[in-house]
């Protein structure tokens, strides 16, 4: 007898980005030495405050389930937050998740329904697309890619592009893949088409914390977005903390208690004892994210003049730490060149909607990001 799999898993592939992270840890498992520019993970530690309120958590006991929607302390935490980022919302329209990726699933279950239509903005991060297919939604994309991966100048696409049978656009600022900030006026062009239209927003904010020069607006907090907007974040990227698995959304109280069911039923809660390192997180660690965010602007100028010179120009990234590059018509068979002859680790451009393109994480000391240029040029990649 063999196994039946649903319909809703054989419609998606495994993440792009864990694949190429999975061949590059293999090879280094044979003794090889890879740059891995493919992971989407800051190289620096939790903050050591951080740290160490994980731990008293747990010596004070908090080893037992928490309430399924979070923590109250940390619920409340995350509102003040929220509120100095312009958007007015309590403890009760948050919800604390077990990582970003939890929140945006379960957000997506619970938004989007068979044959619904979800619109993304191309090169858009893997998930989205395997997300909505899981829920049973149908992709419509709008590539930003003609456009210096700009959202201003595409929004006559987008207007094409979305009508009233539209239920979810979303929208990823800072972008991962892209390191694209969206201005104002993009975004109150996203609101005015969510209104008119009267579709929902996600905004993925989890790059926030990582601008360099410039800030990027929260969309819930422009008129009439409010109700219509679910603002996801989490811990993973300004606090270092990808192993910890703690995320958040938050948005009208009755997506919070429609959602709630999902995760009552699914994982139940975020790790008791991680929500209190989370709280710490957002109250101690400004020192330690402005560190970070000021190595990333360091490697990113230094990853642009290193392209610079060999005659290629990318759009300067304003956040997140990502740089796409155009490679080469057949982007994955670069990508597969350039693990397997340089043991350089990328990720495919397609597999963000964007062919052609390669995906380079600098989250990798200076010296790695040279290495790794100076194999591309021994392999005459570039
Ligand atoms: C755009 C974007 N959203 C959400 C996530 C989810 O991160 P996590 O589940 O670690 O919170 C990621 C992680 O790579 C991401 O790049």
């Amino acid at each position: 007898m063999s196994m039946d799999f649903a319909d809703r898993v054989q419609r998606v592939s495994p993440s792009a980005t864990i694949s190429i992270g999975n061949a590059a840890s293999a090879l280094e498992a044979d003794g090889v030495d890879v740059v891995d520019l493919s992971v989407g993970e800051p190289d620096f530690p939790t903050p050591e405050n951080v740290i160490e309120a994980g731990k008293e958590a747990i010596d004070a006991g908090h080893t037992g389930y928490a309430p399924s929607p979070g923590v109250p302390a940390l619920r409340e935490e995350i509102a003040d937050k929220l509120r100095a980022d312009g958007l007015d919302y309590g403890a009760e329209n948050v919800m604390v998740t077990p990582g970003g990726k939890q929140a945006l699933y379960e957000i997506f279950q619970t938004i989007v329904d068979d044959g619904d239509e979800v619109v993304l903005l191309d090169p858009a991060w893997v998930s989205y697309e395997a997300m909505t297919k899981l829920a049973g939604g149908s992709l419509s994309r709008v590539d930003l890619a003609p456009h210096g991966f700009a959202l201003e100048p595409a929004l006559d696409d987008l207007v094409e592009t979305v009508s009233d049978d539209t239920t979810l656009l979303v929208v990823n600022s800072p972008s991962n893949p892209t390191g694209a900030v969206y201005s104002d006026a993009a975004l109150e062009g996203v609101r005015d088409l969510a209104v008119d239209h009267d579709f929902t927003v996600i905004s993925d904010e989890i790059y926030k914390e990582v601008t360099y020069g410039t800030e990027a607006t929260s969309l819930g907090s422009l008129s009439g977005m409010a109700d219509r907007t679910v603002t996801l974040n989490g811990f993973s990227k300004a606090y270092s903390m990808t192993g910890w698995r703690l995320g958040y959304f938050a948005g009208p109280e009755e997506l919070i208690s429609q959602a709630g069911k999902l995760q009552s039923h699914s994982v139940t809660c975020a790790t008791h004892f991680v929500q209190y390192a989370g709280i710490e997180a957002l109250r101690n660690t400004d020192d330690a994210v402005t560190e970070m965010r000021e190595a990333f602007r360091e490697r990113r100028d230094l990853l642009c003049n290193l392209l610079a010179d060999r005659g290629i120009d990318v759009p300067k990234p304003e956040g997140a730490f990502y740089l796409m590059i155009p490679v080469a018509d057949d982007d994955q068979s670069w990508c597969e060149r350039a693990i397997e002859e340089a043991h350089v680790a990328t990720v495919p451009g397609s597999a963000f909607g964007a062919p052609g393109y390669a995906r380079i994480s600098y989250a990798a000391s200076a010296d790695r990001l040279e290495e790794a240029v100076s194999r591309f040029d021994d392999e005459r990649l570039l």
